[in-house]
């Protein structure tokens, strides 16, 4: 029988984690064991600092000079750079700009000019709904359809109609991870472009945009890459595509000469054609301070370490909670994101007593308690008592109800 999980055993595996739980380069709440990153990340230690630098010094002294005198303008790309590593994909793949569902219906747009012959958008209906609901309007406005099947049904639906297949990698409730490799590659085996909404792999999961040939791929800043409430998206265009793609919601800021003010269309070279109005700088700087809290560190390390925080977690509330509590999340680890999903009739109650405990997850209706894994700022300890005190949770919750 494999050995109970306990204190000691926790502190052990700390003592080897090469990512290190940095908890000090965040700004956590005494007493809060944050299991809820991948709804919005913690706040890092260096992000107040960085934007009153950026107001006081940049915004208030340098006034309109800030634009090309502080790096104002280079700030998408700039900062898309820092992202890419943590996708797999090569400097100048990506850009910051727009929120994901937006992002997204520009890329469904390019993609859909982009196969003229094609007229099908494939997604699965477990899909974000907000994915969904943006893919729907592309749909309609560019005269296509948007095929919605079972995600297991997706590799038979992948035929030759398909201009488009836009699946989100890790599933929102249940931590489920399509196998982007084996879809991509179906993709274009049938002739159409794989466009992957990243929101919860950015900064969590191994993803190998490059490797494994990812045309385009959106995701959003505020879960593991901690940008803050309401950050930007970033939007991933592979570099052999971007010369043949046309942002279809066009811009000045994606002209190739902003400043000629000249009235017809002339995309930028590179990813920059996918910007449309001016980036938001102050929220843009909480990014980028942020994003230093994986400088030093490969995201094949988080992601080791994040499932040996999930694995742990799991483990340790299956000793201890009731059996009611039920695991959604696929046992198979490398089919899991960085989150633990358990179904229980009162999992409104259990996160609330939970949180009242001070570990804070968070429930999605109508049965399901969910709990994420944020390598930078949790420590294997800071898990097991969560795990400890969510099991305690459910065991009185199971009491009271007899
Ligand atoms: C998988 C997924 N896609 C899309 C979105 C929508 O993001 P945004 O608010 O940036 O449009 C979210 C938000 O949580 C999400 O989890």
């Amino acid at each position: 029988m494999a050995h109970a999980w306990t204190t000691d055993r926790a502190q052990g595996l700390d003592r080897a984690d090469e990512v290190g739980g940095a908890r000090g380069s965040f700004l956590l709440p005494e007493g809060i064991i944050y299991l809820d990153g991948n709804s919005l990340g913690a706040l890092s230690a260096g992000v107040a600092g960085h934007i009153s630098q950026l107001v006081e010094e940049e915004w208030g002294s340098r006034l309109i000079a800030g634009w090309n005198g502080c790096g104002w303008m280079e700030a998408p790309e700039r900062i898309g750079d820092r992202i890419a590593p943590l996708i797999g994909a090569l400097p100048g793949e990506v850009i910051v700009a727009d929120t994901t569902t937006i992002a997204l219906a520009k890329l469904l747009g390019a993609a859909l000019n982009a196969r003229p012959s094609r007229k099908v958008i494939l997604s699965s209906t477990d899909n974000f709904p907000s994915d969904l609901f943006s893919a729907t309007a592309v749909a309609r406005l560019f005269g296509a359809e948007l095929r919605v099947v079972d995600r297991s049904e997706i590799p038979a639906a992948l035929r030759d109609d398909v201009a488009v297949c836009c699946l989100t990698h890790v599933d929102f409730r249940t931590g489920e991870m399509h196998d982007l490799p084996a879809i991509t590659a179906l993709t274009h085996d049938v002739g159409a472009l794989s466009l992957w909404d990243l929101c919860h792999s950015a900064g969590a999961v191994v993803v190998g945009c490059e490797e494994h040939g990812v045309d385009l791929a959106v995701g959003c800043t505020y879960k593991y890459l901690n940008g803050g409430p309401g950050s930007q998206s970033f939007m991933y265009v592979r570099r052999g595509i971007q010369g043949e793609l046309e942002n279809p919601l066009p811009g000045w800021l994606g002209h190739e000469a902003p400043f000629d003010f000249d009235p017809s269309w002339r995309p930028a070279g590179g990813i920059r054609r996918f910007l449309t109005s001016s980036p938001p700088i102050i929220s843009m700087a909480a990014l980028e301070a942020a994003l230093e809290a994986f400088d030093g560190v490969s995201i094949e390390q988080v992601r080791a370490k994040s499932l040996s925080l999930s694995q742990l977690f799991l483990e340790a509330i299956e000793e201890r909670a009731p059996a009611s509590l039920v695991l959604v999340s696929p046992r198979d680890q490398r089919r899991r994101g960085s989150q633990i999903s358990l179904r229980h009739e009162h999992a409104a109650s259990i996160i609330e007593g939970s949180a009242a405990r001070g570990v804070i997850g968070d429930f999605r209706a109508p049965d399901l308690c969910r709990f994420g894994f944020t390598p930078l700022y949790l420590s294997h300890e800071d898990v097991f008592r969560a795990a400890e005190m969510v099991a305690e949770v459910a065991v009185a919750a199971e009491a009271a109800t007899g």
